[in-house]
C-alpha cells in the first residue's frame, strides 16, 4: 500500500486506461468518448496524455513487454503493463510511483488482483533492463489496411519515415490573422507561426483574436483561391473554422456550410474571438442549393488519417470499409459542389488524408467524369514550399515525414480546379 499522502495519480491513470479499453475494444475514438467522470481538469489532462502516449507507442510497448511474459495476459493486466512501460520508457517518470501506482491499481481490481506480482515484476524488469532496447525498436507500424495502400503509393521507406513521424507527434501551429510573426513562436516558410509546447491561451494575441490555431498543412488549400476580395466563396464542410476564417481574413463574403450544427457553433466562436464574419448554414453539401459562387473550398469528410500524428487513435477505430465509403462521399460532394460554381469559377478540393483514393485518385476520377473541369496546376514554391510536394496530376500532396528538420506537418492533399 503507498503511503499517506503519496500521490498515487490513481484517478488519471484509471481514466487513462478506460480509454485505452474503449478505443481497443469499443472502437470509439478518443474525441467521441465522454469525458471521464470525478476527475479535476490537471488529472483530466493527465489522463489524456497518458493514453494518447500509449496510443502513440502501443506496437513499441508491446514489444518491449513480450520476452517478460510467459503467456499473454488478459486485456486488463496488458493495458496496466503498457501503461507502467509507457511512463518508464517514454515519459521517463519516477519507477517507484509509477511501480507502486500500477500495483495499486491491479489490486483493487477485480480482473486484475491475482496478476498484482506479476505487474510488480514485470515493470521492474522494464525498469532496470528495457531503455536501450526501447531506444532500437521500430516505430509503431500501420494497420495493415493503411500501411498496404501507402506502400504502394509512397515506398517502403517513405512509409517507414511517416510512422516515425507518427511516433514524434505534432507541434502547435497557429495562423495569425493579418500574417507576421507572433511573440515566442518559429515563422515557418509557408506564413504559419509554429510553437513546440504552449497553452493556448497564454500566447499572446488570443483575446484579441489575432491568430487561431491551424497546422500549417491545413492553411494552404484556402491560400490556393488567391485573390479573393469582394468574391462570394462557399466554404462546404466548414466546421470548426479553420479555412473559414481564412476565406473571410481574405475580405471574401463567405458562406460556411456545415451538416452539424453543434461543430458550426465552434466556428460561431471562432468568428467572434477572430472579429471576422461569415455567414453560417446548416445543411447538407449532398443537397444545398444557392445561385453560384465565384469560388468553393471543398475539406470533404475523410479518413483524417493524415492527422495521425495528432491523432493516434485514428489506426485502431478506422477500417477500409468506412474509408470506401467516405470515398464515395467524397466524390458525391465533389460532383454537387461542381454545380454551385460559377462558369469560370474555382474549386479548391481537400482531404487531411494519405490516401490517394482521398486524394490524387478522387481529383483524377472527377475530371473524366467531367469535360467542363480542369486541374489548375499548383507551384508548391509560391506557396514557401519545396517544389516535390507537387504531384503528377497538379495537386499538392503533403505527408507528415515532409519538413523533418522543422518538426513535420499533417499529411494533406489538396488541388485546384477550375470551371469551364
Ligand atoms: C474535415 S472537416 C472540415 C474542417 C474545416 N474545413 C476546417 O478547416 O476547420 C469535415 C466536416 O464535414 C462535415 N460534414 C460531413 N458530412 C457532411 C455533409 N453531408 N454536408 C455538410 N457537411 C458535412 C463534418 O461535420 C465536418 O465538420
Amino acid at each position: 500500500m503507498p503511503k499517506p499522502g503519496f500521490d498515487t495519480g490513481l484517478p488519471a491513470r484509471r481514466a487513462a486506461l478506460e480509454m485505452l479499453r474503449s478505443t481497443l475494444m469499443d472502437k470509439r475514438l478518443l474525441s467521441h468518448q465522454p469525458a471521464p467522470g470525478g476527475l479535476d481538469p490537471e488529472d483530466a489532462a493527465r489522463a489524456r496524455r497518458l493514453a494518447l502516449t500509449l496510443l502513440r507507442h502501443l506496437g513499441r510497448l508491446d514489444n518491449v513487454l513480450r520476452p517478460h511474459l510467459q503467456k499473454r495476459p488478459t486485456l486488463a493486466v496488458q493495458s496496466l503493463l503498457r501503461l507502467g512501460a509507457a511512463e518508464l520508457l517514454v515519459d521517463g517518470s519516477e519507477p517507484h510511483g509509477v511501480i507502486a501506482s500500477l500495483v495499486e491499481i491491479a489490486k483493487r481490481g477485480a480482473r486484475t488482483t491475482r496478476a498484482a506480482g506479476l505487474v510488480n515484476a514485470v515493470l521492474r524488469k522494464v525498469d532496470a533492463d528495457d531503455r536501450g532496447r526501447w531506444a532500437a525498436l521500430p516505430p509503431q507500424p500501420l494497420p495493415v489496411w493503411l500501411r498496404k495502400p501507402l506502400h504502394k503509393a509512397y515506398g517502403v521507406d517513405a512509409v517507414a519515415a511517416i510512422e516515425a513521424a507518427h511516433e514524434r507527434g505534432a507541434a502547435l501551429d497557429l495562423t495569425p490573422k493579418a500574417g507576421g510573426v507572433i511573440a515566442g513562436g518559429v515563422p515557418l516558410p509557408t506564413g504559419s507561426v509554429r510553437f513546440s509546447q504552449a497553452q493556448v491561451t497564454a500566447i499572446p494575441g488570443y483575446a484579441e483574436g489575432d491568430w487561431w490555431v491551424q497546422d500549417t498543412a491545413a492553411a494552404l488549400p484556402a491560400r490556393l483561391l488567391g485573390d479573393l476580395v469582394g468574391l462570394r466563396v462557399l466554404d462546404l464542410c466548414a466546421a470548426p473554422g479553420g479555412k473559414t476564417l481564412q476565406l473571410a481574413a481574405a475580405g471574401a463574403d463567405v458562406t460556411a456550410l456545415d451538416l452539424s450544427e453543434t461543430r458550426l457553433e465552434r466556428v460561431t466562436e471562432n468568428l467572434a474571438r477572430t472579429g471576422l464574419v461569415a455567414r453560417l448554414v446548416v445543411a447538407d453539401a449532398l443537397t444545398y442549393a444557392a445561385d453560384p459562387f465565384d469560388a468553393i473550398l471543398l475539406d470533404a469528410p475523410c479518413s483524417a488519417t493524415g492527422t495521425i500524428r495528432r491523432h493516434p487513435d485514428l489506426p485502431f477505430v478506422k477500417t477500409a470499409g468506412e474509408v470506401e465509403s467516405l470515398t464515395r462521399l467524397q466524390m458525391q460532394m465533389l460532383d454537387h459542389a461542381r454545380t454551385l460554381l460559377k462558369p469560370g469559377g474555382r474549386l479548391v478540393f481537400c482531404t487531411c488524408s494519405l490516401l490517394p483514393n482521398e486524394g490524387e485518385n478522387q481529383v483524377k476520377a472527377a475530371l473524366k467524369r467531367h469535360d467542363d473541369l480542369s486541374v489548375l496546376p499548383i507551384d508548391p514554391t509560391q506557396l514557401g514550399g519545396n517544389p516535390h510536394w507537387a504531384s503528377p496530376e497538379g495537386g499538392l500532396r503533403l505527408r507528415p515525414d515532409f519538413w523533418p528538420e522543422l518538426g513535420g506537418m499533417d499529411g494533406f492533399y489538396m488541388a485546384l480546379l477550375k470551371r469551364g
